[in-house]
């Protein structure tokens, strides 16, 4: 039994939320949350960036837990900030999460550790991009090397896509700070996959592994978004590719911070390109993925409050308890995404779901008179779990359509 608090409001909390509800021995709350984590816990207004407030309230109340959702705040130091007014809280320090906000620090730390990534230039003008991109040829990644909710990466096929981005980059400054300066990397070919695991500053465990789809269309059609599915686990996840994922990449991340004098504490979430059955790093975040999560934590079945407190004692299991068979998210959203899209539209009909069908809320809240409205682009995570994908992702498409929300969209092809 114990207080705990989860930061952020998207269908990533909303299934912390849900995990931490189905241990029945807590009292949960949710800062700011949504019209989902209503249901399961009290929401608190909190904004995430007063650190001080956020500190206050968790003396006020108590809590003996705080599990931090996003980037944001933990690029802002909100750990170190709690840990220093002696609270317990999961997540990186600023020092860790700099794995995530600045991928530049995160490209030179893979090369010191030996990690495999690609071939990669640092580069703050668009004459030094012009001379790596020469070098390199094409095609070829650009990637801003400050947060810029995953957006921040431009894939150049030819010089014309190059000229574009540099003007994105350097002129429009569409990314501001955090696209002046760039990390040009050769563009890795494959599959992608996500692996998710907890590190308790020494060691991990692995939660389990994903893939999500990151265009608005099917078919890998359209604009690039947060997120507009996910399967889980990762059809690629072999054991001899986990085996060498953790002493190759997992491993040496954690043993490298520890040796920087900044030992990590929280999620790893590796994003992985698979070539030729080897992997390469895309990515490291420090927070567990969205709409990832909504597929990893349902088949975990260590209770996760128990891996977080493991996480923070030091001493995490080799491996949680994971069930077999396999998870599928479709993420209904607000017609428009990830352009721009009404809000407030009602949502009705999800009484009328089968029963082991998961409901995540993302951008969900409730109006005046107590009824569901959307709040944002993306706005449900329909989940199902079965024995195989297929199987999970046929209940998911046999569901969605007794969802009575006007104006929405989702890909028909997760899972397929
Ligand atoms: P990121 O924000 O780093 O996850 O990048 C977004 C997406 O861009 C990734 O999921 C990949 O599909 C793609 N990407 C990023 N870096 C590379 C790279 N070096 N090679 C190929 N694709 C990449
Ligand atoms: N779904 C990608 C992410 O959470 O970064």
């Amino acid at each position: 039994m114990a207080k705990i608090l989860v930061l952020g409001s998207g269908g990533r909390e909303h299934a912390l939320i849900w995990s931490l509800a189905r241990e029945n021995r807590h009292t949960l709350m949710c800062a700011p949350g949504n019209a989902g984590t209503a249901g399961q816990a009290r929401n608190v207004a909190l904004d995430l960036a007063d650190h001080g407030a956020v500190a206050g309230f968790i003396e006020q109340e108590s809590i003996d837990l705080t599990i931090v959702g996003p980037e944001d705040p933990l690029a802002a130091g909100i750990v170190d900030h709690l840990e220093a007014e002696g609270l317990r809280v999961f997540g990186p320090t600023q020092a860790g999460a700099r794995l995530e906000s600045s991928k530049l620090f995160a490209r030179d730390f893979m090369k010191a550790m030996g990690i495999p990534h690609p071939d990669y230039r640092s580069c703050s003008s668009k004459e030094e991009v012009g001379a790596a991109v020469r070098d390199m040829g094409l095609p070829i990644v650009l990637k801003a090397d400050g947060l810029a909710a995953g957006k921040g990466v431009i894939i150049c096929r030819n010089e014309a896509d190059v000229a574009a981005a540099l003007e994105k980059y350097f002129d429009q400054k569409a990314f501001g700070d955090a696209g002046l300066a760039l990390s040009v990397e050769e563009c890795l070919v494959g599959t992608e996959m996500s692996v998710f695991a907890f590190s308790d500053g020494r060691r991990f465990t692995v939660l389990g592994t994903a893939q999500d789809y990151k265009r608005a269309y099917d078919g890998d059609q359209g604009p690039n978004t947060g997120g507009m599915g996910s399967i889980a686990p990762s059809p690629l996840a072999t054991p001899e590719l986990m085996e060498e994922i953790g002493d190759t990449i997992l491993q040496p991340a954690i043993s490298g911070m520890a040796q920087k004098g900044h030992p990590y504490v929280g999620v790893l979430y590796a994003g992985l390109m698979i070539s030729d059955g080897r992997p390469a790093v895309i990515e490291f975040n420090v927070r567990m993925g969205d709409p990832e999560s909504q597929v990893v934590l349902p088949l975990l079945d260590t209770p996760l409050s128990e891996l977080v407190e493991q996480a923070l004692a030091g001493q995490l299991p080799d491996k949680p308890v994971i069930r077999p068979g396999a998870a599928v998210c479709v993420v209904v959203a607000s017609e428009g995404y990830p352009g721009s899209y009404e809000k407030g539209k009602p949502i009705t009909g999800l009484e009328g779901l089968d029963g082991d069908m998961i409901i995540y809320h993302a951008g969900t809240s409730l109006d005046e008179s107590g009824r569901l409205v959307s709040s944002g682009g993306r706005v449900l995570n329909v989940v199902g779990t079965g024995a195989t994908i297929p199987d999970a992702a046929r209940k998911v498409y046999e569901n969605i359509p007794r969802i009575d929300f006007p104006g929405s969209f989702y890909r028909k092809d997760i899972g397929g």
